[in-house]
């Protein structure tokens, strides 16, 4: 075991090395996947591309361990069901930092500095749920740091949606909080700044451009000069920064204009939508990352936010309520390979996962003997789907342009890799083959699913993947020993 620490010790310093460009970047590693990529695999690939801040939607136990001495620093979130319990028990609260926070740091070298209460807990559509409880939460929390002796090194947050704020004049200048919060709001804003912590906003533009079917497209985007908002003497040219600047607005009006600000989410997602698609993330991600490393501010606040990118890697058990584009919101495809080439600075290239291993080459597609009138196809489809992530088939989508035929070979090979391409789970009924050919065709992806050692239920494939942790390890340092 001592030699093994030595060793992964080593291989962080040669770590180190690989990457060239500019440090300083964030991202957002969400974990509702069927099969999440190893933990160990994810911290590489984060490091590799100068990733140094990381942003997580639970204190997940796997992500944690990994992120140990690694050098990233963490924001850990607490999800919103935990709410009412925290707000209610200061000994929860307690208990909660002890375990979830003051554990990893002590016992694990895991670099926590913010703790994230909630997640977008204000957002309109939950009609009110948590409005009660979020911020004696975050106030129990907070005392809770402080009685861990961590009250200097880990600040408090609420990742909010923007819209908590909202303008009147519809000009970034005429920015508050919404009405119905505006108090709440303010006390937050006054608790937040009077323990030095930041105020955290996720910021869409691909939201505001899927959910108005007016909404400029190229406003949507960083590198255009086509479409303007003229707000006195400012001119907006891209709507990140116009709503932004909105609730710099609404901080500045109400006696917060040193508020920090972080960006807790923010991307493209690449499928799922008629503008999901991989030349627009491209574009929309390039831009984002040409500001963030050129230290742009907007014009109302010059100094730029710390900005968490919306996320790493695809999560096929998001839900898809809010829209099929939920789980493709990666920079990475759910085994961390490279969707699309990204600059980095100083003419960096982003690089994929290495080490990752995969199930045999070979897909599950409806039988050439089955007819496409059998009345068992619509159920065996809706199973698979039910089961399985089918929203590249949806209008717009990567896999729209299918026949039928192919349309139900997709579903079917997306039931099969999710279940591990388990004996029996290629037999919808006499209707569906295996082949060894893969039936990928122009941008419909037929996946390969990455193989974590078993075929674990849901419950169980955590479990299994921490005992994998070892193994990994191993692999990782004959790969990169081997390299350098
Ligand atoms: C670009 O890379 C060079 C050499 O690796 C480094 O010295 C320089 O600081 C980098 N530039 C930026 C802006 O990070
Ligand atoms: C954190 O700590 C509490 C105990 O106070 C525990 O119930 C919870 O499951 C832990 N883990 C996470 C991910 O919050
Ligand atoms: C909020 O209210 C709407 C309309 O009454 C309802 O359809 C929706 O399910 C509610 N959402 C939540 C999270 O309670
Ligand atoms: C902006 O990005 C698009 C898509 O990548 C590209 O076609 C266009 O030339 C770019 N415009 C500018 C001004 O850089
Ligand atoms: C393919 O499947 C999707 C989802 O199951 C469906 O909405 C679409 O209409 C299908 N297309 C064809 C050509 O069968
Ligand atoms: C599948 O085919 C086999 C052999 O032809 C047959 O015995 C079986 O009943 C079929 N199963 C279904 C569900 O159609």
């Amino acid at each position: 075991m001592v030699h093994l620490l030595w060793l992964f010790m080593l291989c962080l310093l040669c770590d180190g090395l690989t990457y060239k460009g500019v440090l300083g970047l964030a991202c957002n590693w969400g974990l509702q996947a069927t099969h999440p990529l190893p933990p160990n695999i994810v911290v590489k690939l984060m490091k590799d591309n100068g990733f140094d801040k990381v942003k997580l939607f639970e204190a997940d136990p796997g992500a944690l361990n990994a992120l140990g001495n690694s050098g990233i620093e963490v924001m850990v979130g607490i999800p919103n069901d935990f709410l009412a319990s925290l707000a209610s028990s200061v000994t929860f609260a307690e208990s909660w930092v002890q375990q979830n926070v003051s554990y990893y740091i002590s016992n694990h070298g895991v670099d926590i500095r913010h703790v994230a209460v909630g997640n977008e807990p204000f957002l309109k559509t939950y009609n009110g749920t948590f409005l009660q409880t979020t911020f004696p939460a975050l106030q129990n929390i907070q005392a809770a740091l402080i009685k861990a002796g961590l009250g200097q090194q880990v600040k408090v947050t609420i990742p909010l949606n923007a819209d908590v704020y909202q303008s009147d004049s519809g000009l970034p200048s005429g920015g508050n909080f919404r009405s119905d919060i505006h108090d709440l709001m303010i006390s937050i804003v006054k608790f937040l700044d009077n323990n030095g912590a930041p105020l955290t906003v996720n910021i869409y533009p691909f939201i505001s451009l899927y959910s108005d079917p007016n909404f400029p497209v190229e406003y949507a985007f960083f590198n255009t000069t086509s479409t303007q908002i003229v707000d006195g003497t400012i001119t907006y040219t891209n709507v990140f920064e116009a709503n932004y600047d909105t609730l710099i607005s609404a901080l500045d009006k109400n006696g917060y204009s040193s508020m920090p600000v972080i960006v807790g989410e923010v991307g493209w997602p690449t499928d799922g939508d008629s503008h999901a698609n991989i030349a627009n993330a491209k574009r929309f991600n390039q831009g984002l990352l040409d500001r963030i490393i050129e230290g742009q501010g907007t014009p109302k606040r010059s100094t730029p936010p710390d900005i968490y990118l919306f996320g790493l890697i695809d999560e096929d058990q998001k839900s898809i309520q809010p829209g099929n584009f939920e789980r493709h919101w990666g920079i990475f495809y759910y085994d961390g390979s490279i969707k699309y080439s990204l600059d980095l600075g100083n003419g960096t290239a982003l690089v994929g996962a290495k080490g990752v291993k995969y199930l045999s080459r070979q897909w599950c597609i409806m039988s050439p003997e089955a007819s496409i009138l059998d009345p068992s196809l619509v159920n065996s489809i809706n199973y698979a789907c039910t089961y399985a992530d089918c929203t590249s088939l949806g209008y717009g989508s990567s896999c729209s342009m299918l026949d039928a035929r192919n349309n139900i070979s997709y579903a079917f090979n997306m039931y099969y890799q999710t279940m591990d391409q388990r004996q029996g789970a290629c037999s919808f009924s006499n209707l569906s083959v295996i082949t060894n050919v893969d039936p990928s065709q122009d941008t419909c992806r037929f996946e390969v699913m990455i193989d974590l050692g078993s075929t674990p239920s849901p419950s169980s494939a955590r479990r299994k993947q921490n005992s994998m942790v070892a193994l990994i390890l191993v692999a990782l340092l004959l790969v990169i020993c081997n390299v350098y």
